[in-house]
């Protein structure tokens, strides 16, 4: 069986193609690929129901099972009136692709386990920053854009530590099997940007949980770890586990400009028996 990761799609960033030629061109690469289950580690739109119903559409095209969870951007309330981030959430929990409290059993031997995930501010560099300068999310002129357009109306870190107790709980029920974990944001401190740092001594924060880590020494039985958020491309190999960001990312940042040739480039598949 073969399954394919990629993350961080930004489809509305992506302007030069319109939404049928992005389906159809994604649907034509995982087809091509021969890949039986796509896992989708987050940031497809700004909108929840854009990001639905691309899901949706691509998986009805190419006749794949897509399996997902959202990034903070599926959450963002930019064009739309939902502010309350609990009600996307739910929406997403809702829908037959979602991981959360429903982990994905792949034949008899594998499952795939997966939650959004939300920072935690540890990759932050916390001997120059505070909690509460963190919690801000505003560094001089710039300010990192959750702050405007994602309300869960509690902490970040509450957040961040209801969705880890999820994991575990989900984690759990398929513990005697080899796992694929999948999150959107960073639970390894490879999969971040290295500091120091004059800009991500701040922004790291925002980028990962770190008290996600306990999950690998908690489950040994996790093989493969999927992650998206940082918009570089990586896969790690780290004793006996896989750990891969397959980000497509922002246009601004690709040298060939074309989305195919983007997705072509950042998926990753591996095969599992
Ligand atoms: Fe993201």
């Amino acid at each position: 069986m073969r399954i394919g990761t990629v993350s961080d799609l930004h489809i509305d960033r992506n302007r030069d193609y319109t939404d049928n030629d992005l389906i159809s061109t994604f649907s034509e690469v995982i087809q091509n690929q021969e890949i039986d289950v796509l896992l989708i580690a987050g940031d497809v739109s700004n909108h929840y129901l854009k990001t639905d119903d691309f899901l949706k559409r691509v998986q009805d095209r190419s006749s794949t099972p897509i399996v997902f969870v959202p990034g903070n951007h599926d959450y963002w309330a930019r064009d739309h009136e939902v502010t309350d981030t609990n009600q996307i959430n739910n929406f997403f929990n809702q829908q037959e692709y979602s991981l959360v409290g429903q982990p994905r059993l792949l034949n008899s031997e594998w499952a795939v386990v997966g939650s959004p995930g939300w920072y935690d501010y540890g990759y932050g560099n916390t001997v120059l920053y505070d909690e509460e300068a963190f919690s801000r999310k505003q560094y001089g002129f710039a300010s990192w854009n959750d702050r405007h357009y994602v309300n869960w109306g509690k902490s970040d870190q509450k957040v961040s530590h209801e969705m880890l107790v999820q994991l575990y709980k989900d984690l759990e029920t398929v513990k005697d099997k080899k796992i694929i974990l999948m999150t959107h944001v960073a639970t390894h401190p490879e999969f971040v940007m290295p500091l120091p740092h004059r800009v991500y001594n701040y922004a790291n924060a925002f980028l990962g949980a770190k008290a996600y880590e306990s999950l690998y020494a908690d489950f040994p039985s996790i093989e493969y770890s999927i992650m998206g958020h940082v918009h570089f491309r990586k896969v790690l190999n780290e004793q006996k586990k896989t750990l891969i960001s397959a980000c497509i990312g922002n246009h601004k940042h690709w040298k060939i400009k074309d989305f195919k040739a983007q997705l072509v480039k950042s998926l990753v598949s591996f095969d599992i028996t």
